[in-house]
């Protein structure tokens, strides 16, 4: 079965080029946080998986300044696009388009960092074991990834439920994949662990997002998730409903995130 067939085509969306830039402003609160956890120095080598727009990958090419480097790896076709555009004028960042878990990039990093990109994988620790193999011993890898769902009231997809057909259960020897499959955190433990990352250390945190509806969600991302063009006004309806209870007093909505920051390592044995 060829590897994470379904977010490909997910990702692959053009749509995203025009519904990114919008839900990134419920995330940008995250990446000074990520860039902590990181604490790059000047000339460290960076790959950062599930790149997206680009907006960590151009952070993190200011850190590590102009003897350092930044590759930005995405499945996505068109956000790798939007991402090449933002950093045209920067020498010291550059995108690829690879699927992180097999795909391979030329080079051997200190630090591989994300940002909710990283809970795509069908084979976790296969991805895992791919993205270690990029670092030299020693090398760190940072991410953020989603608090379960329960945590995480502002997603919408519980007010989809009745437009959109079931996910299929995953292949034979493959794992779900989505939003909040990294949630549990001893299951990290365990994925990173078998990829062959030797300690594991794990903060959590909680920001409230202040942003627009459609930082969460718009028409172009509720057609990617498959609402038929005769649905859309209900889903529409069902979203602004599910979501009512964080308007605030100036018409936007808080929206509360909460995520995890984990930081493993490796020593080569
Ligand atoms: C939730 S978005 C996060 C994007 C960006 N890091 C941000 O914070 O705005 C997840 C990203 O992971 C990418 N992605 C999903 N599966 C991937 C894979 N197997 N390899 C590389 N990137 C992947 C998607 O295309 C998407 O850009």
């Amino acid at each position: 079965v060829e590897s994470n067939l379904a977010e490909r085509r997910r990702w692959n969306n053009d749509l995203w080029a025009t519904a990114w830039p919008k839900r990134e402003r419920l995330t940008d609160a995250v990446t000074p946080l990520v860039l902590d956890a990181a604490a790059l120095q000047p000339g460290e080598a960076v790959l950062e998986v599930g790149s997206g727009g680009g907006k960590l990958a151009i952070a993190a090419a200011a850190n590590v300044g102009p003897t350092g480097s930044v590759v930005g790896a995405d499945i996505s076709a068109p956000l790798v696009a939007l991402a090449n555009e933002r950093a045209k004028e920067i020498p010291n960042v550059s995108f690829v388009v690879a699927d992180m878990q097999d795909g391979r990039v030329a080079a051997e990093f200190d630090v591989a960092m994300s940002q909710f990109g990283v809970m795509f994988f069908d084979e976790p620790a296969t991805a895992f074991a791919n993205i270690r193999a990029h670092l030299r011993p020693g090398g760190r890898l940072v991410f953020a990834c989603w608090q379960p769902l329960d945590r995480n009231p502002w997603f919408a997809g519980p007010a989809l439920v009745p437009f959109v057909a079931p996910p299929a259960p995953p292949e034979p020897g493959k794992s779900p994949t989505g939003p909040f499959t990294l949630g549990d955190s001893a299951h990290v433990e365990s994925v990173l662990t078998r990829a062959g990352f030797t300690s594991v250390a794990r903060t959590t945190h909680d920001v409230v997002a202040t942003t627009t509806l459609d930082g969460v969600m718009d028409d172009a991302q509720l057609t990617i998730i498959g609402i038929a063009p005769s649905d859309m006004a209900a889903a529409r309806r069902a979203v602004d409903r599910y979501l009512s209870r964080f308007r605030n007093d100036a018409g936007g909505y808080d929206f509360p995130l909460a995520f995890q920051i984990f930081v493993a390592t490796f020593v080569a044995t």
